[in-house]
């Protein structure tokens, strides 16, 4: 099985015939034609050299959906362009990826680790939008070693400028001479939000690199900068969410 073809009838669903099972019973009708002849159930295509005809119509194929996991590193903006020319996400890409993908969830240009992008606005949705509740996990570096008091704010909710964060988990990691690492795990999105909530109990971060987004891991990437996921852990973090 090579990665450039798919099932007819995913093709058809995804090109917003009809349903897989709908796609398989026109095909058993004897109604759809691939480069000419009539098309069988198991068949194959390839959606970019394949004609696909169904009741006299041509299938145009819907643009692949792709999903790249990548460990953001510090300096690169994650968003598509940026007005001061800086170096962005999209550019961290291998240079053969033609279609347009886009970050799912914000780092900021000082922050470091997961980002996934994709041309998946449905799934790019879901793991963003605050009706979910998708955690967050980041790592953070502190010069000063948070106090219990500082972590119980952190854990109920601190005041921020527009209302107070949720609850959050907080757990100490280690620290040395140097300073401090904590993990802090949010399932809202706000704009800087975890190094406000850790200013507002008094530390400032010196570090931040997000670990995890729901299901996706850092560890995933097994130390590579950039990795496409393969259709089944596509499925699978779909099927998690
Ligand atoms: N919270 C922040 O403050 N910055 C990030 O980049 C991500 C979460």
């Amino acid at each position: 099985m090579t990665e450039t073809t798919i099932k007819l009838q995913a093709f058809m669903s995804q090109a917003g015939i009809a349903s897989r099972r709908a796609s398989e019973k026109l095909i058993e009708s004897g109604k759809v034609i691939v480069n000419g002849e009539t098309a069988h159930i198991g068949q194959r295509v390839n959606p970019k050299t394949d004609t696909v005809i169904c009741n006299g119509e041509t299938i145009t194929p819907s643009e692949q959906k792709r999903y790249f996991l990548i460990d953001k590193p510090i300096g690169v903006v994650s968003t598509t362009n940026d007005e001061l020319g800086r170096k962005n996400v999209t550019q961290l890409l291998p240079k053969n990826v033609k279609e347009r993908l886009y970050p799912v969830g914000r780092l900021d240009i000082d922050s470091e680790g997961l980002l996934l992008l994709t041309n998946d606005g449905e799934l790019a949705q879901k793991l963003t939008h605050p009706k979910y509740e998708v955690e967050k996990t980041y790592h953070v570096f502190t010069k000063l070693n948070p106090t219990f008091n500082a972590i119980q704010h952190l854990r109920k909710g601190v005041k921020l400028k527009e209302g107070y964060t949720s609850p959050a988990k907080v757990e100490r990691l280690s620290n040395d001479e140097t300073g401090a690492w904590t993990e802090i795990t949010i399932s809202e999105g706000r704009n800087h939000q975890v190094r406000r909530m850790m200013e507002r109990v008094g530390y400032e971060v010196e570090k931040l690199v997000r670990i995890s987004m729901g299901p996706l891991h850092i560890d995933m990437l097994d130390g590579e900068r950039v990795i496409e996921l393969s259709e089944e852990q596509v499925q699978e973090l779909k099927s998690d969410l």
